[in-house]
């Protein structure tokens, strides 16, 4: 009895452990997190009734006590360096001929990595198991942080296992001492500023502060929550194991289970390792995570030997940064800014500050609530950070560079545009008018853009000039312009006249979630434009429609339905729309019959299942449209076989009907799911 309780505890561990590498390193989630659930479930339960069957190394002990050990101090057995950096294409050469002088080989394979902002931490690896994990400190010490480390997925508590291989003698070494960087999401360390801000916490300046914060709680479960990731980039002491290259060592590490970066490039000369610094420049806003540069590292370890360090750097890598997307500035002023939808922002007018290349002078505010719990004065230095596309934005205030002389600021009572009144919904302030100039310009704008219209030609400067000029006073006007009356306007000559008008023509077929996206409805982006656009067939019906139906749509919550239902029993909004239409506008509607996964198919169950029972199987097939037979034939779409499958095997084989595992299955439903 306790052989096979112990075998079905094992083998639980391992399938969950696989599952989790599959999802957390690979990215391939080959379950539902139901399933996963139920799994882990099954796992705690029999590990609570049998502790003495519990391990260390088992998946439910990622979140154990508070930390006893957090402070106490780790004497790195290989000092953690640092490595020199580079600001300029000509440092970067000049780090090429420092090698030159100790490798005499004419082609030098350089491995180019993500250089991740996060705090450098040390994990050691005894016989496979994760015995104790630290930060870097000051190179020499650092702080046991062990509990904490455990709770992050993305590092394996045991190694896993895999086939000797012939070459090493081992699969996995005695000791290894693996070294990487704890990190947060951009997305996790603005929630985790919200957070603070809404508990009049302290702000963190940045991910890396925000992921430093979160190794350091007391209580695991704390750091369990801040969701942090540790991406492996290279080994420190290595015993029972040997690597040739750095890329060896990578991808040898994501085998047994860590999460590598998989932007890595391996260069053969040191302009090739220049291109892809500037490359991952232009792609850093579009990654998840933090970057701040690129490392540069000799692939061959031969030749690390060779090239040594100095007193604080190896020879062998460099940090070849990026410009910086964080700075300090001050706050010159604090204007207000009326949007389309009539939102007023508080936004600051900066000293400009150059941040990764681009020249920043205004950065938002977001609404007086914030601006409060930010606690930000006119005259304050600040943090300006500019994440990605995202419009900059003012981190907190450097309190300690106060003056005494800057001043609060608080929000108008009325429109600072029009001067209407102004309504106040949640933390948001709104310009009432319908008619405020500032509401219908941005309109415009909002409609001649990318993933609108797409009317290049007017953009804010031209939308200015056309709504002063009389010539556009509301949002339908754009299909309305001509070309004498643009003529006359400064700036304009018969060719832009008549380039604009016939691009606006161009433009009058459009899809029907561009124009959706067009009308500046509130909450609706292109996104939930998809998404309506996929379920409604025309205007009619989805001006007709009711709360109820627009809810009962994946995607479209009551608050999206109301506001929804409220544009369209707007008079205004709908004489814009009838006037957009009678201009010539036509709309392409293509609304998607939803689609079950195995519309049509057959299928033939054969053996037993492990993660569901046949009964379930059936359920699940019918339920995505397919049906189940009890003989193969060649009408037999699928086979799926499980444990121990009978006859029915051969018969499929026989007659080339493809055979699914239970994982095939799975991958198959959730991969059509998703079409
Ligand atoms: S290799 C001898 N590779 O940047 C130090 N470091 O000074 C070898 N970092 O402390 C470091 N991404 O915390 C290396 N792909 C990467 C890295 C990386 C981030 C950090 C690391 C190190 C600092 C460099």
């Amino acid at each position: 009895m306790s052989d096979a309780l112990k075998k079905e505890i094992l083998s639980l561990r391992e399938e969950i452990n696989r599952h989790n590498y599959r999802y957390y390193i690979l990215n391939q989630p080959s379950v539902s997190d139901s399933e996963f659930d139920k799994l882990f479930k099954r796992l705690v339960q029999l590990e609570k009734e049998n502790p003495h069957f519990l391990a260390a190394d088992s998946p439910t002990q990622r979140v154990g006590a508070p930390l006893e050990s957090l402070g106490k101090n780790v004497r790195h057995e290989v000092p953690m360096l640092s490595l020199d950096n580079a600001f300029s294409e000509e440092e970067a050469m000049d780090f090429d001929t420092r090698v030159r002088k100790f490798v005499k080989e004419e082609v030098i394979e350089y491995l180019v990595e993500p250089k991740y902002d996060g705090i450098s931490s040390s994990l050691i690896y005894e016989d496979g198991l994760f015995v104790q994990g630290s930060t870097r400190g000051d190179g020499t010490i650092g702080e046991d942080v062990t509990s904490n480390l455990r709770t992050i997925h993305t590092i394996p508590l045991r190694l896993r296992m895999l086939q000797p291989d012939k070459n090493r003698g081992r699969s996995v070494p005695s000791k290894i001492e693996i070294r990487g960087e704890v990190l947060i999401t951009k997305e996790s360390f603005r929630t985790i500023n919200r957070l603070q801000a809404e508990n009049a916490l302290p702000l963190f300046a940045n991910p890396r502060n925000a992921a430093s914060g979160a190794l350091r709680q007391l209580d695991p479960s704390m750091t369990a929550k801040r969701k942090l990731h540790f991406y492996a980039w290279g080994a420190g002491k290595v015993e029972g194991f040997n690597f040739d290259t750095q890329l060896e060592i990578l991808e040898q590490l994501q085998e047994w289970g860590f999460k590598v970066s998989s932007d890595l490039m391996l260069c053969h000369s040191i302009t090739e390792t220049i291109e892809r610094h500037h490359q991952m420049e232009k792609k850093r806003s579009e990654l998840e995570f933090e970057l701040d540069g690129v490392v540069i590292k000799v692939n061959q370890l031969a030749y690390h030997r060779e090239l040594g360090e100095t007193s604080r750097h190896p020879r062998w890598g460099l940090a070849y940064k990026f410009r910086p997307m964080q700075k300090t500035t001050r706050v010159a002023q604090i204007e207000v800014q009326v949007g389309r939808t009539g939102i007023l922002t508080p936004v600051a007018i900066l000293d400009p500050v150059e941040l990764g290349g681009v020249t920043v002078s205004r950065a938002t505010l977001h609404n007086e609530g914030e601006l409060a719990e930010k606690n930000i004065l006119i005259g304050d230095t600040v943090f300006v950070e500019r994440a990605g596309d995202v419009i900059p934005e003012v981190i907190k205030p450097v309190i300690e560079m106060r003056s005494g002389k800057e001043i609060r600021f608080h929000m108008p009572e009325r429109c600072p545009v029009c001067g209407s009144e102004t309504k106040r919904e949640g933390a948001y302030l709104y310009c009432i008018s319908l008619s405020c100039p500032a509401q219908i310009k941005g309109k415009i704008v909002h409609l001649c853009s990318k993933k609108g219209f797409d009317i290049a030609g007017l953009g804010i400067k031209k939308v200015d000039q056309l709504f002063e000029a009389g010539l556009l006073k509301q949002v339908s006007d754009v299909f309305y312009l001509r070309k004498d009356n643009l003529v006359q306007l400064p700036g304009w000559e018969v060719k832009s006249a008549q380039n604009l008008i016939e691009e606006i023509e161009r433009a009058k077929r459009v899809t029907f979630p561009r124009f959706l996206y067009s009308l500046s409805m509130i909450g609706v982006g292109s996104t939930v434009a998809k998404i309506i656009g996929q379920n409604f067939g025309s205007i009619e019906e989805l001006e007709q429609s009711s709360l109820e139906r627009l809810t009962s749509i994946h995607g479209i919550g009551p608050e999206l339905g109301t506001s929804v239902i409220h544009f369209f029993s707007e008079k205004r909004n709908q004489n814009v729309m009838r006037a957009i239409l009678e201009s010539g506008v036509q709309i392409e509607f293509s609304r998607i019959k939803s689609k079950l996964a195995w519309e049509g198919i057959k299928f033939v169950i054969t053996g037993s299942f492990k993660t569901f029972s046949r009964e379930e199987l059936i359920q699940r097939i019918e339920r995505e449209g397919g049906s189940v037979t009890t003989a193969v034939s060649s009408r037999t779409h699928f086979l799926v076989a499980g444990e121990d499958p009978g006859s029915k095997l051969i018969k499929a084989r026989k007659l080339g009907v493809p055979v699914l595992t239970e994982m095939d299955y799975l991958e198959r439903e959730k991969s059509l799911a998703q079409l």
